[in-house]
């Protein structure tokens, strides 16, 4: 059971932060050499829209099957400790990304506060800079998850 549950709760991240990673190193640069603001803004809302769903979808199932693996292998005690360091890295991303996926609306307004509208150039820079570091926050958790889970931290 709890070999099957890992392989979906795996599934459901490489969906998700590969989504991540496509959209950072992908979409963000093609938006980027697009010179009219309104043909930037088009493609990103459409991206955006497409991904967020498959975003959501994702972490759902990477909450769900997380929380199903802290209980079949009893380890609840090890959040928050150093033997634990890997899901409670896990549940602090994953905590993260359902804020990000529940306020997006408040985190942009809150991102392009003082931005004028017009300076989408600006916006996008920014946009692409903050998908930068959560695409590598997000890395560094997969990282030390499979190191801590396979070296009996
Ligand atoms: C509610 C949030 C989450 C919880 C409670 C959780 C919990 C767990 C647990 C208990 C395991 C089994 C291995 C172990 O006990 O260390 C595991 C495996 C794993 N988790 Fe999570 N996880 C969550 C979210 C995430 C997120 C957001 C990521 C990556 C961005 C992630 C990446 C992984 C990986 C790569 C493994 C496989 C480790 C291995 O066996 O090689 N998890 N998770």
């Amino acid at each position: 059971m709890i070999p099957a549950l890992i392989a979906v709760h795996v599934v459901s991240i490489v969906i998700w932060i590969g989504g991540v990673v496509f959209v950072t190193t992908v979409v963000f640069p093609t938006i980027m050499t697009m010179e009219d603001s309104m043909e930037k803004v088009i493609f990103f809302q459409g991206t955006e829209r497409r991904f967020a769903k498959i975003a959501k979808a994702s972490v759902v199932v990477a909450g769900i099957t997380g929380v199903l693996l802290l209980q079949l292998e009893g380890r609840w005690h090890v959040l928050f400790s150093l033997s634990g360091i890997g899901p409670t890295l896990m549940l602090i991303l994953w905590t993260m990304f359902v804020f990000m996926l529940l306020f997006e609306a408040k985190i942009f307004s809150f991102l392009f506060r003082g931005t004028a509208q017009h300076d989408t150039k600006k916006i996008f820079r920014k946009l692409a800079a903050s998908h930068w570091v959560i695409m590598l926050v997000s890395l560094m958790v997969i990282a030390i998850g499979i190191i801590a889970n396979h070296s009996g931290w």
